[in-house]
């Protein structure tokens, strides 16, 4: 039986296929179509993940969407009322929304009526919480889902058992997490799609100064909820603008915060200004205030489940600062978050909500790894290269057995080389975790520099990360709990933090990736290789991109890797090298 998940007219559109319960293939369609945070019809991300089955659209037996235009009917049209720009706007979207069968016949050239699948509405936030807990190591466990918005909800919680979920409890338009961190990192001048995670990494340079204010800004009374301080937002009167139909365009959301945050807080910061104590204080304190939210709730979700686990899943799942405390923080003992914890995530979620939920099937799946993108096979990579500049730019070629290519990568690492490493299937959700990385020596401190001045082009105060080998994890962490997904953020062992200066933050922390053999074999041998030759089984792992989404294609591969001026690059069993004359290399 084959399922079909389609997050579609929503940021970050994605496609799943769930086949007799297992995760067959999971992919954004940003990566297809090279535009971040991609919106619009998946058509491209739908195709991948049919081909990877084997199958037609025909032959789809379900069609899973995580949208219920439903749920919460009452708020929307007392909104809609309110507001009908807003109403006009939704309007659209909806009407989008219904044609989806339409879209999928026409996109792939089909009769609406070959297509036999069932289709199924599930709700946005009930979507995040299958999308975590279906696929989590848990028999049973907590569930809390926090975003920006769906389907009129921002948080919602409950228990899952075996293969069914129930929901406790949920908070609704305009009380939203999400919407507090993205209307503050509005008003500190980060007002992209998705430059939530910057604030969050400029918040370990300052002090919470504001606290006090920031718990005026979102307010709790020592239940599970909150409640937004509206008189700082203007989300509530303008309703949430957001562009979600375009394909072409990453999307773009309305100004959330009010005249009345810069008058308690001082003047927003013009986004060309540069960042200065205020910012970095003001992001420190939106950083508080969202832990201090964020454990209150999940301690009460705790004492009201009895469970020692728990799933996240939306938008806010992605803070692994806060995700590395919960340990410290709350009584839970382990944790799960699927890579694409966020809204892409809502494909794999809407599949499995459908399989176990509404089908009734027994669970049989545990996303232990993230590869679930597109692979090139040995021959099509091998083309790739030789359809490339390669060899014109002077560079040294070789294909090596598997087992030579991890060493000879390693010393490249080790001599301050900067490494491009493309192997296997592409990963799900935004992290690189080894299979489109670019991979640099964490002993360096000035690597970061380095990295930035010559590749990423990010601003100073965001960090990289860290992949370690799961064995090694206790050596170098205070923490040892799995973070395979690059999910949680741990303290780095105050003796360690001179061994790995690059992947550690100011605040002493790495947002680490613990990598195991099973997971990712390859990418296991490259790091102990590493670990060999140094003492240190660490490497910086940063994705393989520049400011565009993470290159699928060996082709874009090769043309970042040139584009971007890094020393070596790794092509499954390829091993490409500058001429040693030309290499700027670390030392230089
Ligand atoms: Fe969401």
């Amino acid at each position: 039986m084959h399922i079909l998940g389609i997050n579609a007219y929503h940021g970050n559109a994605s496609a799943a296929l769930v086949s007799d319960g297992r995760l067959v293939a999971a992919v954004e369609e940003e990566r297809f179509n090279r535009v971040k945070y991609a919106a619009g019809f998946p058509a491209a991300a739908i195709r991948y993940c049919l081909e990877t089955a084997g199958i037609s659209l025909a032959e789809v037996d379900h069609v899973a969407v995580p949208r219920n235009p439903w749920a919460r009917l009452g708020t929307k049209l007392f909104y809609a009322l309110k507001m009908p720009s807003f109403a006009r706007e939704r309007a659209k979207v909806l009407a989008r929304f219904v044609g989806i069968p339409e879209a999928l016949a026409q996109a792939f050239d089909a009769a609406p009526k070959k297509i036999r699948a069932k289709f199924h509405r599930v709700e946005h936030h009930q979507a995040h919480l299958a999308s975590t807990f279906f696929v989590s190591p848990f028999d049973q466990a907590a569930l809390l889902s926090a975003d920006g918005l769906g389907d009129f909800a921002s948080t919602m919680w409950g228990t899952g058992r075996g293969n069914r979920m129930s929901i406790a409890g949920s908070i609704a338009f305009p009380h939203s997490l999400g919407m507090y961190y993205t209307g503050v990192s509005q008003y500190l001048g980060f007002r992209k799609f998705g430059d939530e995670y910057k604030v969050m990494g400029l918040a370990a340079y300052g002090e919470p100064a504001y606290l006090e204010e920031f718990r005026q800004i979102v307010r709790t009374n020592g239940g599970i909820g909150f409640r937004l301080g509206l008189d700082y937002f203007q989300h509530h009167r303008t309703g949430p603008e957001m562009t979600w139909s375009d394909a072409g365009k990453t999307p773009e959301l309305g100004l959330m915060f009010s005249g009345y945050m810069a008058k308690r807080l001082g003047p927003a910061r013009d986004p060309a200004s540069p960042v200065e104590k205020p910012q970095r204080d003001a992001a420190a304190s939106l950083q508080a205030r969202l832990e201090e939210v964020l454990f209150g709730m999940l301690r009460t979700l705790h004492a009201r489940t009895g469970l020692n686990a728990v799933c996240l899943a939306g938008g806010v799942a992605f803070n692994c600062v806060a995700n590395g405390k919960i340990f410290a923080e709350t009584p839970f003992e382990q944790i799960f978050v699927q890579p694409a914890a966020g809204d892409a995530g809502l494909a794999v979620g809407a599949a499995y909500f459908v399989h176990h939920q509404v089908l009734g099937q027994p669970r049989s799946f545990v996303m232990d790894n993230a590869y679930w993108g597109p692979g090139y096979s040995p021959e099509k990579v091998r083309s790739a290269v030789a359809a490339s500049r390669l060899r014109e730019e002077g560079m040294e070629i070789a294909e090596l057995p598997e087992e030579q290519i991890a060493k000879e990568a390693a010393k490249e690492i080790a001599a301050g080389k900067i490494l491009g490493w493309f192997q296997g299937r592409a990963e799900w959700g935004p992290r690189a975790l080894g299979n489109r990385s670019i991979v640099a020596d964490p002993r360096r401190a000035g690597m970061k520099e380095i990295l930035n001045a010559r590749i990423k082009h990010r601003e100073m105060f965001r960090p990289f990360a860290p992949s370690i080998l799961a064995e090694a994890t206790a050596d170098f962490f205070e923490r040892s709990n799995p973070s395979p997904f690059m999910t949680q953020a741990y303290s780095v062992r105050p003796e360690k933090r001179a061994a790995i200066p690059a992947p550690t933050h100011v605040d002493g922390t790495g947002r680490l990736q613990t990598v195991t053999r099973e997971a990712n074999p390859r990418y296991w041998r490259l790091i102990r290789e590493f670990g060999d030759l140094t003492g240190v089984p660490v490497v910086l792992n940063t994705s393989f991109n520049d400011n565009e989404p993470i290159v699928c294609r060996p082709e874009e591969a090769i043309e970042c890797f040139l584009r971007t001026k890094m020393d070596a690059l790794v092509l499954g069993d390829i091993l490409v090298r500058k001429p040693a004359s030309s290499a700027p290399g670390a030392s230089n």
